[in-house]
């Protein structure tokens, strides 16, 4: 009999004692070991669901019973997420954690010190809810340069886009109605301010190039700025406004972001709506791979919670080395190369005047304005040739390819 404790009996806590319950026989059957659920800790009590039991305000009891093999972590926030989880892996314990604020801000450490004491620190469920992504990107790509990886990395700004897109939504009753799915934040400015995907981008840098930045160290833009006129000029060239996270190399450093995109309709990442979130990585061997499914939600990110809980109790995980990221490591969002749209105030004549700067082929007429996609340009480029034109910007965003 496996024995496990869970931090925290929120959303996703309660999700994975559900997905554990329903599907006992099939899990168990796979596995060939029971399981079972000896500890919740939460600050609350649960006197009505059938494990409230189990329920305990402390961590002592878990870290000091020799039977409790894997701790998943699913308290949210870095404190005290951070400290009962190095304290389970000093303790011998497993880890697995869908904490992608613990993971982002302290995951090279944690990852040092589960090698240390021989168990697993796993964590699925903290990019891309459901999506098998970092076991992939681990463990499957093991053998190619990882060139990049871009994608949709929270649900809930992508529900709220889709909803301004398809049902005019308002922006503040897609949020409610996000948060009422159990898809934002406990404080949702993290999700719209893009923070929740800088957490998530950063840790896919790490896996993908072995350097953890901190979050705050990234360029992150969320879509508070974002305009219904952007969404319809998009549309118009093809595109759709989406938040993304992406990470490369840039002249031997680490580039990660998060800021709006326009993605043109020849990418997956175009037709990704709703919650569901999109990972495409771009690999030298194996080209691009698309990864899709539910970015959020209970019952999806529990199934990685419990898949890393199976992955824990087997044991034998490879677990990744990661280095903070010194500052001479990391790249400068200004050197990084892509096409950008541009909205300038002016007419078809300006326009013409224009496109000797960017390079582009078409543009299209809006309302006193002129829109195109410019050649690829670094951010660099792009300011100076702003600044050359002569003409009034009234916005750019760069372009997912
Ligand atoms: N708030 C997050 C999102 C939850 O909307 O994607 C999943 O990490």
């Amino acid at each position: 009999m496996i024995q496990i404790a869970l931090l925290g009996f929120g959303v996703v806590g309660s999700g994975t004692a559900e997905v554990l319950t329903e599907n006992r026989a099939l899990i168990e059957k796979r596995f060939g070991e029971a399981f079972n659920i000896r500890y919740i800790l939460d600050l609350r009590e649960f006197p009505d669901h059938p494990l409230g039991g189990r329920v305990v305000h402390s961590i002592d009891p878990i870290l000091a019973d020799p039977e409790i093999r894997v701790v998943a972590e699913m308290m949210g926030g870095s404190h005290p997420a951070y400290e009962f989880t190095k304290a389970a892996l000093e303790a011998g314990k497993s880890v697995v954690t869908s904490n992608k604020e613990v993971v982002a801000h302290y995951g090279a450490e944690l990852l040092a010190t589960a090698r240390e004491h021989g168990v697993s620190y796993l964590f699925e469920a903290s990019v891309g809810g459901g999506i098998p992504i970092i076991r992939p990107l681990r463990d499957d790509l093991a053998p190619n340069e990882i060139l990049s990886v871009s994608g949709i990395l929270n649900g809930t700004t992508n529900y709220i886009l889709t909803k301004m897109k398809k049902e005019g939504t308002d922006f503040s009753l897609a949020l409610k109605e996000a948060q009422s799915l159990g898809y934002a934040e406990t404080d949702p400015t993290a999700d719209i301010e893009g923070l929740d995907a800088a957490r998530k981008i950063v840790i896919l840098a790490a896996l993908a190039f072995g350097v953890l930045i901190s979050p705050s160290e990234i360029s992150v833009q969320g879509i508070t700025g974002i305009t219904a006129e952007q969404t319809a000029a998009a549309d118009a060239l093809g595109c759709a406004v989406k938040l993304i996270g992406h990470t490369e190399r840039v002249g031997g450093r680490v580039l990660a972001l998060v800021a709006p995109h326009l993605v043109p309709a020849s990418s997956p990442i175009h037709h990704v709506e709703g919650v569901f979130n999109g990972i495409l990585v771009n690999a030298d061997m194996l080209g691009k791979t698309f990864f899709y499914g539910a970015g959020a939600g209970k019952l999806p990110t529990a199934s990685a919670v419990v898949s890393d809980i199976l992955n824990a109790a087997a044991g034998n995980v490879r677990l990744p080395e990661w280095t903070p990221a010194a500052p001479d490591r990391i790249a400068d969002p200004a050197d990084r190369v892509c096409r950008r749209a541009f909205l300038f105030k002016g007419c078809a004549r300006c326009a013409e005047a224009t496109k000797t700067y960017f390079g582009y082929e078409n543009f299209l007429l809006r309302d006193g304005a002129f829109l195109f996609i410019s050649r690829p340009m670094s951010g660099r480029e792009a300011d100076a040739a702003v600044a050359a034109c002569g003409k009034e910007l009234c916005w750019a965003l760069p372009v997912l390819d």
